[in-house]
């Protein structure tokens, strides 16, 4: 097991782990269907946490610091402003640019994604998010052979998000995947819930979802994505670097210095469950680390 480290993450992650209720944080109201939403072969037939859940418990340390799940719902609303919305795309790829948040959808079919939500401090859920391929985007962004990783930064509003200043995060939230990753069929940029508009809490309007990684790689809120020759570092590995490695792939073998990973609790049930490796994605992923050592590259 690796050694625990006092660092900020661990120790004000701690408490959530074993939390097992829910915080009282307010539901997204219902808002219009997207139209022409397409079902998905990948996604699972389990059944989905109620909206209420999915939209009022959260982690958006921005709005909330980490120690509070019901606050990104009462806070986020107010205080993330999604009209308009830009994504800039920068590094090694052809088509740098702004893209306006129109622009990354225009001709796109939108896909229901039901996926297993795994948060590294031990709960989960099962969402079904709406979303495209990131693979569709990345190919309109023609990457160079230079382009092995690449790099998503959150939006970032120190005055509307004042708690986020209790934290020692160098912001805004980044994070990266290998470009292989980012490709994978399974990997979505999410901008809805359910059918609907992604709510503001949950990352609106543009977010990264990797259902078979820690749910901290599925950042919210993306407004910035660069095509980058070196691994990045995200904010979780820059904060603890012992706890949180860059791949971030579920892992029940792994432990965290603070608590086993070895089990879950999904949003409304009383007994926890195991863990899967790959958050039982492995079928589709485990061949991206082949010869890899899962115990050192966590
Ligand atoms: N992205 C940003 N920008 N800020 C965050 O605090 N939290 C991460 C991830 N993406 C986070 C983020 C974590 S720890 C988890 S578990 C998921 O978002 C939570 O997503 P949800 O609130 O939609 O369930």
């Amino acid at each position: 097991m690796r050694a625990a480290t006092a660092s900020t993450v661990a120790v004000m992650t701690t408490g959530l782990a074993r939390r097992t209720v829910l915080a009282a944080g307010r539901p997204a109201p219902h808002g219009p269907k997207l139209p022409g939403v397409r079902k998905s072969p990948l996604s699972t037939d389990e059944t989905p946490t109620p909206w209420d859940d999915v939209t009022s418990y959260n982690n958006f340390y921005e709005f909330a610091g980490s120690d509070n799940k019901d606050l990104p719902s009462e806070l986020a609303p107010a205080n993330l402003v999604t009209k308009p919305w830009n994504v800039v795309v920068e590094g090694a790829c052809k088509r740098t640019g702004t893209y306006s948040l129109e622009r990354v959808l225009d001709g796109q079919t939108l896909e229901e994604r039901i996926y297993r939500h795994r948060c590294v401090e031990g709960w989960s859920m099962v969402i079904p998010w709406v979303g495209l391929p990131l693979a569709d985007f990345i190919a309109r962004c023609q990457p160079t052979a230079n382009a092995r990783y690449i790099a998503f930064d959150s939006h970032y509003d120190r005055t509307r998000m004042p708690r986020s200043r209790r934290l020692p995060f160098d912001w805004p939230y980044t994070e990266g995947l290998r470009m292989d990753e980012a490709m994978h069929p399974l990997t979505i940029l999410a901008v809805g819930l359910y059918g609907e508009t992604l709510p503001h809490q949950n990352g609106a309007p543009i977010r990264l979802v990797v259902p078979w990684k820690y749910g901290f790689k599925s950042i919210k809120s993306i407004v910035r994505l660069s095509f980058l020759e070196n691994q990045p570092v995200g904010t979780y590995q820059q904060q603890e670097p012992p706890s949180y490695g860059f791949y971030a792939n579920v892992n029940p073998a792994v432990d965290h210095p603070l608590w086993s990973q070895a089990t879950e609790r999904r949003i409304g049930d009383f007994f926890r469950r195991d863990t899967s490796l790959f958050n039982g994605y492995g079928n589709h992923v485990a061949s991206l680390y082949a010869g890899m050592d899962l115990m050192k590259d966590y």
